[in-house]
């Protein structure tokens, strides 16, 4: 046992880095390469890596403090022969840290060096075993992801294992080619157990360019799968949309590590553009691409790679004449989100019906002396909310949210419905709750208060939450029919065109009949053709006889 400093290696041109994650402590044993400091500069974070095998009896930093090359972090004590340099799958020789750990290893006394084995210039069979499984054992195998006969790198992942807790691969510690599986899906594997057998290459190959003197340390199939981030020249490449990812069955080159947080954070590997030696993929690269595909869907527009929508790229307008650019407001911007998301979401079919308001017009004028002395003006709008929540009831499959991680349909009990406004700053969205325990006159006060709220943007975010259902009215300005936008996560919108007066045939005579043109939008996972025409067959004898709304 021979104690010995734990120092920060070449840091890859950063100075002074911050450190943000002790990950061991005092009496911890550690292997070669295992993490024990992350630290961040304004680039990039890494984990610092153990230069050997030992127990730490030390360690002299914490979170917070600022290091730099050289810098004492800790001590440890090396154990013996056990740890050595045990780098397996060495596919990174440029690595400082890497030339630092080979570093140690030769200022060690020849006995606690490990065992290297003298290239024979052939190829060795190999038994790769289960290595440590971070504290599980008897944890089942979900996927065998080699076959006999594949020739693989080091750190390709042999097997994948679920414990109740987390979801592991077991990484190859050789490159070469895969004999005989000795596992079969389902077998519970504990450290030590037979995995498969291996044909080793000896000579040639990585292992040789990560060897100055053509020897190499014997891997060891009871390493625990290693860190992959290392302290390196540069930060990742930036994740722009721009990168081509390689043709399909190109393999990926990363560790299991990063394989591991690529699936936790749902990243495709083959998108993402390896910034490590010979274009290894590091957690870095993962970050930085899940940071670039958030940024663009928020940003809604440019390439959208992720979606597979080509992007809409802007000729020079100047030189067409004379252009003003300024920027968008905060709601036209979330505005513009939220419709492209609906739209690219959302399959829509629009059905198209006229309702006849001949009555419901004289009724609702002969209301004006009583909305006069309330004080409440008596629009259709009122109709038309209460007239959608009578037809929401009878028809509920269009009251639903689709939640189509969990293959579930949401069925509301309530009905809460949203009346797109116009303001000066854009389009908002207001929500009258539990319309269909309301009153005309009640909902007429509500969606003018709500209404003018929202012009005078005084609407609170919980006022525009909750709707089931949305009715957008263009009646007051004109049009005869639209196709609106469903208002996602809601599987409707009606849309409302200017009543006019129209020749209805009436099976002896054509009459003249107030008509107003519905136009409901639909989202067509949700609600079939047949029911979208029920639905506005519905409002359409809601509004063509208002007493039916009595009932
Ligand atoms: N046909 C004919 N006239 C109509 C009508 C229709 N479908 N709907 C309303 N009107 C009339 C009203 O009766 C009123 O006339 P009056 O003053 O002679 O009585 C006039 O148009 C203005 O009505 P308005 O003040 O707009 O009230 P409303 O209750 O009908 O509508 C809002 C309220 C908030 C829906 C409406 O003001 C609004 O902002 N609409 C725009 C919604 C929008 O931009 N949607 C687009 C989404 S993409």
């Amino acid at each position: 046992m021979s104690e010995q400093e734990i120092k920060v290696p070449d840091l890859g041109g950063a100075d002074e880095v911050e450190v943000i994650e002790v990950l061991v402590s005092k009496g911890d044993s550690v292997e070669e390469e295992d993490p024990i400091l992350t630290v961040e500069s304004d680039k990039a974070s890494v984990e610092l890596p153990s230069p050997g095998a030992g127990k730490i009896t030390k360690i002299t930093v914490k979170v917070g403090d600022k290091v730099k090359e050289g810098d004492v972090v800790g001590m440890m004590e090396a154990s013996g022969d056990a740890g050595g340099s045990d780098d397996s799958g060495d596919d990174e020789p440029e690595q400082k840290a890497d030339e630092k750990a080979e570093e140690k290893q030769e200022e060690k006394p020849a006995e606690t060096k490990p065992a290297a084995k003298k290239s024979s210039g052939g190829s060795r069979k190999e038994t790769v075993t289960v290595p440590a499984l971070d504290g599980f054992d008897n944890v089942p195998i979900i996927e065998i992801n080699v076959a006999e006969g594949d020739t693989i790198e080091a750190d390709d992942p042999l097997v994948t294992v679920e414990s109740d807790k987390a979801t592991m691969e077991i990484p190859s510690p050789y490159a070469g080619k895969v004999g005989k599986i000795l596992v079969s899906e389902g077998d519970k594997l504990s450290e030590g157990d037979k995995l498969l057998e291996m044909t080793v290459q000896e000579d040639g190959g990585e292992q040789d360019e990560a060897s100055e003197e053509g020897e190499k340390p014997e891997p060891k199939s009871e390493d625990k799968p290693k860190s992959e981030d290392k302290p390196k020249q540069e930060a990742p490449e930036p994740q722009g949309s721009t990168y081509e990812p390689p043709a399909p069955g190109t393999k990926v080159h990363a560790g299991p590590a990063v394989r591991k947080l690529a699936r936790e954070l749902g990243a495709d590997l083959a998108r993402i553009k390896g910034s490590g030696p010979k274009s290894r993929i590091i957690k870095d690269d993962v970050h930085a691409y899940v940071k670039s595909q958030l940024k663009q869907a928020q940003q809604g527009g440019g390439v959208a790679t992720g979606s597979g929508i080509p992007g809409v790229k802007l000729p020079d307008f100047s030189q067409f004449g004379e252009v003003k650019r300024e920027a968008m407001s905060r709601m036209m911007f979330a505005t513009a989100n939220n419709m492209q998301r609906s739209w690219l979401n959302v399959p829509h079919v629009t059905q198209f019906e006229d309702a006849d308001i001949t009555d419901m017009e004289d009724f609702r004028k002969a209301q004006k002396a009583a909305g006069e002395k309330k004080g409440v003006k008596m629009t259709p709008l009122p109709f038309l909310l209460k007239a959608c929540a009578t037809a929401l009831a009878e028809l509920p499959q269009f009251n639903v949210s689709l939640d189509m991680e969990r293959k579930e349909v949401v069925r509301k009990q309530f009905i809460h419905i949203g009346i797109a406004v116009d303001t000066p700053n854009g389009l908002m969205v207001p929500v009258i709750r539990d319309v269909d325990k309301k009153g005309l006159w009640e909902l007429a006060a509500e969606s003018a208060e709500l209404a003018q709220k929202a012009r005078d943007k005084q609407l609170k975010p919980a006022e525009m939450q909750g709707a089931c259902f949305t009715i957008t009215s263009l009646g007051g300005i004109g049009g005869t029919a639209f196709t609106p936008i469903v208002n996602t996560p809601e599987v409707a919108i009606l849309g409302v065109s200017k009543a006019a007066m129209k020749p209805v045939w009436d099976g002896k005579d054509f009459q003249p009949r107030l008509m107003l043109p519905l136009s409901l939008s639909y989202d067509h996972r949700a609600v079939n053709g047949a029911d979208a025409a029920r639905f506005t067959s519905v409002l359409s004898q809601l509004l063509g006889d208002i007493r039916s709304l009595l009932l």
